[in-house]
């Protein structure tokens, strides 16, 4: 089948506790974008699914009305939708999947279900044309790690993932542990900020200086163990009367090893493939740190990244990686539905 020109995308996002929808145009221009952060679940200081679910519902139709309007187009000029499929909470993305299929199905207009990790590799594009293949790929979100080596859209070669937490809620959790609020990784960031020298030093999971290409812990992520390094030293802080004061120096401590095994995997991934482009995706990119510590070591490579905007979950992500799967393969799309733990598509896995 070929595919009918599809200048206008709608991309709709309800993977966890944003609701968004955007507008893109031929150019992948931006012409309206909401992005409505359910607030719903800071008290619980976490996510909690069924009330994710239930906010979706009741936000979704108001978000594609405003995202139209900024846009000044109608629904009916809608080109192609496309939403996310996965991975995420599947009362969330069921809520946009069936928003958007139905209103594919009653315009007579193609849906694509997306990827929710591949739409985070499509972020920077929206911001930087040059943000394209071939590229170093390090993927941070609240539920996912991988590093991955891309010579094209659509082909994924995985180099490492997490073998427990994410990257994200690494810094959901260290913040948690440290009082601080939901989501943790600004928080993390927001107190580290003034903290100057470092005070204490975190263990690197996962990081040693005499590993192997050949072992799989050369490229693999671990988190869990940081988290319990946390624990640990804020109860011998607290112990000693000091942990107030010593928060700030904590959160900096942990945010100092996560970016250090981050960085060092990514530049390991850089010497092996010798593509000196880096492209940082998920809302994990957002943090300042770790954007400095790996353009320092890429010197005269480049970095790409979104603006925070576009590095936390967002429709136009969406919108833009609808048009890429639409185009190399062209169908209605209407058979697909959610998953909450829907396979990357184009992923090779080192086995492979
Ligand atoms: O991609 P995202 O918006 O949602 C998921 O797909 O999970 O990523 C959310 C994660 C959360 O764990 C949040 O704490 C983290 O990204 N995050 C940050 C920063 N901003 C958001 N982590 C560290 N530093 C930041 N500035
Ligand atoms: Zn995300």
């Amino acid at each position: 089948m070929t595919a009918i020109p599809t200048p206008l995308v709608l991309g709709i996002e309800t993977s966890c506790d944003e609701t968004s929808a955007a507008v893109i145009d031929g150019d992948n221009r931006i012409l309206g974008h909401i992005i409505l952060s359910q607030d719903e679940h800071e008290v619980f200081g976490g996510v909690i699914p069924e009330l994710a679910a239930r906010a979706h519902l009741q936000k979704i139709d108001a978000v594609v009305d405003e995202t139209l309007a900024q846009a000044g187009v109608r629904l009916r000029d809608i080109d192609l939708i496309g939403a996310t499929a996965g991975p995420g909470l599947i009362g969330a993305l069921l809520v946009g999947v069936c928003w958007a299929k139905s209103a594919a199905f009653g315009l007579g207009r193609p849906f694509v279900p997306v990827h929710h990790m591949e739409a985070h590799l499509f972020a920077p594009s929206l911001e930087d044309p040059e943000a394209e293949p071939p590229f170093v790929g390090l993927l941070v979100s609240g539920g996912h790690t991988m590093l991955l080596h891309v010579p094209a859209w659509g082909q994924y070669r995985l180099l490492g993932e997490t073998r427990d937490d994410a990257a994200g809620e690494a810094f959901d959790k260290a913040a948690k542990l440290l009082g601080l609020s939901y989501p943790g990784g600004p928080e993390i960031e927001r107190v580290a900020r003034a903290v100057r020298g470092q005070r204490h030093r975190l263990p690197r999971p996962m990081l040693k200086r005499n590993q192997k290409r050949e072992d799989a812990s050369y490229y693999d992520f671990s988190f869990s163990g940081l988290k319990t390094a946390v624990v640990e030293l804020a109860a011998k802080l607290d112990a000693e009367g000091d942990l107030e004061q010593e928060t700030p120096h904590i959160a900096a401590a942990f945010q100092e090893a996560a970016v250090d095994v981050l960085a060092t995997k990514t530049m390991r991934a850089v010497e092996e493939t010798g593509c000196r482009r880096v492209l940082l995706g998920g809302g994990v990119s957002a943090n300042t740190r770790l954007r400095e510590e790996i353009a320092a070591r890429l010197r005269d490579g480049r970095l790409f990244h979104a603006s925070t905007r576009l590095s936390l979950d967002n429709g136009a992500m969406v919108a833009r990686a609808a048009r890429f799967r639409y185009e190399s393969a062209p169908g209605d799309g209407l058979a697909a539905s959610a998953g909450a733990g829907l396979p990357f598509p184009g992923l090779i896995r080192p086995s492979a």
